[in-house]
């Protein structure tokens, strides 16, 4: 008997709009945008240095001048935003390097501000890159994170760098409250302007370890379970979420972005607010790391990452690939 092949409208032809390049494109759902990708710097104290980062292949400890410098050529290829973190001269138990308005951070927000005008800048607002433990937030007497304490040290912070002319302040320590805390500060002084982008939903992730070489910011003992979530946890994320958005998040982070998948498509039906994905130094590490063996194709898996980001429901994407992709886009 013949097998019967006139079946045309009885199955899906999928493979119709996949014959050629141009027609892939034209069905495509989802588009990198270079605006839309929001590129980490690392700045450290000094002038004129420029270290590579061993953990974090292509990303530097940037003093301020350069961090400008490196600013500038993000948003000439169309980069959204940067975020800056910071590498102080000098530790101490409370942070208090956080606070030096001629510190790192500061510095490098009033020279991108000078010399690249165009560039949103982000800070991020945290005491672990600050505090000679390492932790978060501030101790106490019993060795325990001091929530309510720390809230008036994250609120400085945030104001100093929104002096210094930070658009964005991005609070990553994963404290209770705040979001509300920095907010009421900022406002008291008439910063009512400076957005919050805060870090909502923060999984105590192994994903974060080549981060913390490059901030140096490994905890001196414990870990950092009792503020950041279990990323065995959803419907906690979802709650944090919307706790920050009460209490006054102009956007909000899911982090880390390929483990969380899920959490950013439920996020971006749970809220209204801009939905900023972090793909972190371990994923950007598997990527580099499998690359540098031949196993898999860099750009390919880049792209493709950051596609699968966006298509589970992210508005932004915070990527240390954001300046090479925007790159490529631009080259396309
Ligand atoms: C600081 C902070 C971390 C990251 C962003 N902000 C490290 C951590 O929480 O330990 C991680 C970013 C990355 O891994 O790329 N609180």
């Amino acid at each position: 008997m013949d097998v019967i092949t006139e079946t045309t409208g009885e199955f899906l032809r999928g493979r119709r709009l996949r014959q050629r390049p141009a027609l892939r494109r034209l069905v495509r759902e989802t588009r990198l945008d270079a605006k839309s990708l929001i590129q980490p710097l690392f700045v450290c104290p000094g002038v004129g240095v420029r270290e590579a980062i061993s953990t974090l292949p292509g990303q530097f400890h940037l003093s301020p001048d350069q961090a400008a410098e490196e600013a500038l050529r993000a948003a000439e290829v169309g980069v959204g935003a940067v975020l800056l973190f910071g590498l102080p001269a000098s530790k101490d138990a409370i942070g208090s390097s956080g606070l030096d308005e001629k510190g790192p951070v500061p510095e490098a927000c009033r020279l991108i501000r000078q010399r690249s005008p165009e560039t949103v800048v982000i800070t991020d607002v945290c005491l672990c890159e600050y505090t000679d433990h390492g932790h978060c937030g501030l101790i106490d007497e019993a060795g325990r994170i001091d929530n309510d304490r720390t809230l008036a040290q994250l609120s400085k912070m945030a104001l100093v760098h929104a002096e210094a002319g930070a658009e964005i302040v991005a609070p990553s320590d994963m404290m209770d409250g705040r979001v509300l805390a920095i907010r009421r500060h900022l406002d008291q002084v008439g910063f009512t302007d400076t957005a919050i982008m805060s870090y909502a939903a923060k999984h105590a992730s192994a994903f974060y370890g080549p981060f913390r070489e490059a901030a140096q910011s490994t905890p001196a003992f414990g870990d950092r379970r009792t503020y950041q979530m279990d990323p065995a946890n959803g419907q906690e994320a979802m709650r944090e979420i919307l706790a920050d958005q009460e209490e006054g998040a102009d956007l909000i982070i899911v982090k880390p972005a390929i483990t969380a998948l899920d959490l950013i498509a439920r996020a971006r039906r749970l809220t209204l607010l801009p939905i900023v994905a972090y793909q972190v130094s371990g994923e950007a590490a598997m990527i580099e790391a499998a690359a540098e063996r031949g196993w898999l194709n860099r750009k390919d898996a880049i792209l493709e990452s950051l596609t699968a980001i966006q298509r589970a429901g992210a508005h932004l994407t915070i990527s240390y690939f954001a300046q090479e992709v925007a790159r490529w886009l631009g080259g396309r």
